[in-house]
């Protein structure tokens, strides 16, 4: 397996898990980092032997945000010629369902990289915010747009505007995360659901998951119109064929895992 100097990559079962890994800097994404956690998750999307990926960071901190350090010293110039934060986009494209595991803060950047996954599993005492108003910017890797999809424009004006952190239980109540459980479940709570996921047809997971997007990047009617087509779709792969006969032979369907 691939060398990363900012992330601890393993196969569990079908599951790929990629652990930030910059504990001295609360896992403050740096470039480094956003270019192996996108090679690695792209690596497992390209592997038929995995069906699902967890992301996830310290106790301490899921992510503190993209790496101010770095950031410190760049002008407009660097940061729009480089297109500093684009690479990230391409999570939001992987076909395999993404998990994030948060423990900690997940905060600014940290915030937006769990919101790029698929699934948030948090612990209860995980601290989610987008604090960018307290250093003169604002949410950049899709935060202003994720997040108000997710709770709401009243609630995502309050975090923005007045960078206040939200708990685990609001997150929670609001939406923003699927599954809030006991801090030190976790990790093994993200790799059951993940365990789940990759247990189903790996054909259907993509396809669901692409018409679910849709549903948070779209209107209703094309919403709808793209899952119907997604669905009929469905009609030409073996695992539709295998999991109807399952049922109707009453016994479990033998899935496809690629
Ligand atoms: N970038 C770089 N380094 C960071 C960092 C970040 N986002 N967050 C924490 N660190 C570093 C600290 O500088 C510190 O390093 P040193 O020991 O070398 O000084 C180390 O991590 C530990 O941090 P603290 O001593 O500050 O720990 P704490 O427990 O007192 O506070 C914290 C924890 C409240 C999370 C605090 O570290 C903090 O406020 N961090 C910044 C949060 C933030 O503003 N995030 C948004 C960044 S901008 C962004 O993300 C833009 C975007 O949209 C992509």
């Amino acid at each position: 397996m691939t060398d990363y100097n900012t992330i601890l990559v393993e196969v569990r079962d079908r599951t790929g898990l990629i652990t930030l890994n910059r504990p001295k800097a609360l896992n403050a994404l740096n470039t480094e980092l956003m270019n192996e956690v996108v090679d690695a998750a792209e690596a497992f999307d390209a592997d038929p032997a995995i069906g699902a990926i967890v992301i996830t960071g310290s106790q301490r901190a899921f992510a503190a945000g993209a790496d101010i350090k770095e950031m410190s010293v760049k002008d407009f110039s660097e940061m729009s010629t480089e297109q500093f934060f684009s690479r990230w986009d391409r999570l939001a494209s992987l076909r395999t369902p993404t998990i994030a595991a948060v423990s900690g803060y997940a905060l600014g950047g940290g915030c937006e990289l769990a919101m790029l996954c698929d699934l948030i599993i948090a612990g209860e005492s995980a601290t989610f915010g987008q604090p960018e108003i307290n250093l003169g910017v604002i949410p950049g890797i899709g935060g202003s747009q994720r997040l108000t999809r997710a709770i709401g424009k009243a609630k995502a004006m309050d975090m923005i505007l007045t960078g206040r952190n939200m708990k685990a239980d609001e997150a929670d109540r609001l939406g923003l995360i699927s599954r809030m459980v006991a801090d030190d479940d976790v990790l093994p709570a993200a790799l059951e659901v993940a365990g789940t996921i990759a247990g189903k047809s790996a054909i259907a997971s993509a396809l669901a998951k692409e018409a679910v997007n849709r549903a948070f990047e779209s209107g209703l009617t094309e919403g709808v119109r793209t899952e119907r087509s997604l669905f009929y779709s469905t009609f030409a792969t073996q695992d539709q064929t295998e999991g109807m006969a399952a049922f109707v032979e009453k016994r479990d369907p033998d899935f496809q895992h690629r």
